[in-house]
């Protein structure tokens, strides 16, 4: 696999994991984030932010796509504004320059928050898919949405491809510090290795336009049971996932089809 790729947040959990795979992998990998990676890797690191137009446009003539991670990973209290300006001035800015530079896919890291169904959010329907409203509620989720339309915008006005994968609950593998999505997730999870895998399919995909897919584990986290847990939580929310089979709480048909992508890691 060839190709030059610019990770943004490459610092990060999800950034670090796809530079790591995507060099592994034999592309050339340049990581873009605010603070340094932390250990000595071999590809190349800029220290940038994504709200520096100059900046990005420099480390974006010449390659062939974008991966971007970069960014506030969740709502944290007093950090309403920080969410709006990194998440969507940013990315809005990244795009820009993008397009400036002429790079023709961008690769999203958004989220399930987007269409704001989990969190403080309730789902229209379940299982949720790719197709239900966006509705979002806090400050994150309304900047994960945001983030997809600045998305759309590049893909339609460039002439351009932009995937937009929505993970949910991402899992590290061997990290006992994360407790696991609860009732509030739908109970729905991906492993990091799933997530990287779809960057990477999302990289290569013979797509133009805008795109946008959800992630998930083909199970529910913690063991629960289906059946179980609509009875429990969810029985005034209409199901339209119809009898067979009924395992999670979000469909992820979209990432099948448009990417070939499978959960495999467990
Ligand atoms: N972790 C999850 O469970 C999860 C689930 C769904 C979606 N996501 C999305 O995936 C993306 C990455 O999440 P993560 O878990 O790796 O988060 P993370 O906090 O581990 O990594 C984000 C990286 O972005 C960098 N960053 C922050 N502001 C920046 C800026 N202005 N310019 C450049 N870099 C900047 C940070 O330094 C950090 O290294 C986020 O957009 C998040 O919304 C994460």
């Amino acid at each position: 696999m060839t190709g030059h790729v610019v990770v943004t947040g490459g610092r990060g959990a999800i950034g670090a994991a796809v530079c790591e795979d995507l060099h592994q992998a034999g592309m050339t990998v340049t990581a873009v984030d605010v603070s340094p990676v932390r250990t000595a890797l071999p590809f190349q690191q800029l220290i940038g932010d994504v709200r520096d137009l100059d900046a990005m446009t420099a480390a974006l003539y010449g390659v062939d796509a974008v991966v971007h991670c970069g960014g506030l990973p969740s709502d944290r209290k007093g950090h309403e504004y920080d969410t709006y300006d990194i998440n969507v001035a940013g990315t809005c800015t990244l795009l820009l320059a993008a397009a400036r530079a002429e790079v023709r896919r961008v690769v999203h890291l958004s989220s399930i928050n987007a269409l704001g169904c989990v969190g403080a959010g309730v789902p229209a329907y379940l299982p949720v898919d790719d197709d239900h409203p966006h509705a979002p509620i806090s400050p994150y989720q309304l900047s994960k949405h945001l983030a997809e339309e600045a998305c759309r915008q590049f893909a339609n006005s460039q002439h351009a491809t932009a995937i937009c994968l929505r993970p949910t609950y991402v899992i590290h593998p061997g990290d006992p510090a994360r407790t696991g999505p609860g009732p509030a997730d739908l109970y729905a999870y991906v492993d990091i290795r799933d997530v990287v895998h779809a960057v990477r399919l999302a990289l290569h995909a013979d797509l133009t336009g805008f795109h946008a897919a959800l992630l998930a584990a083909d199970d529910l986290w913690g063991g629960h049971q289906l059946d179980t847990v609509l009875a429990r939580e969810y029985l005034d929310i209409p199901w339209r996932g119809g009898e067979t089979p009924r395992s999670t709480l979000v469909n992820c048909s979209r990432a099948r089809s448009l990417l070939g992508w499978t959960p495999t890691s467990v």
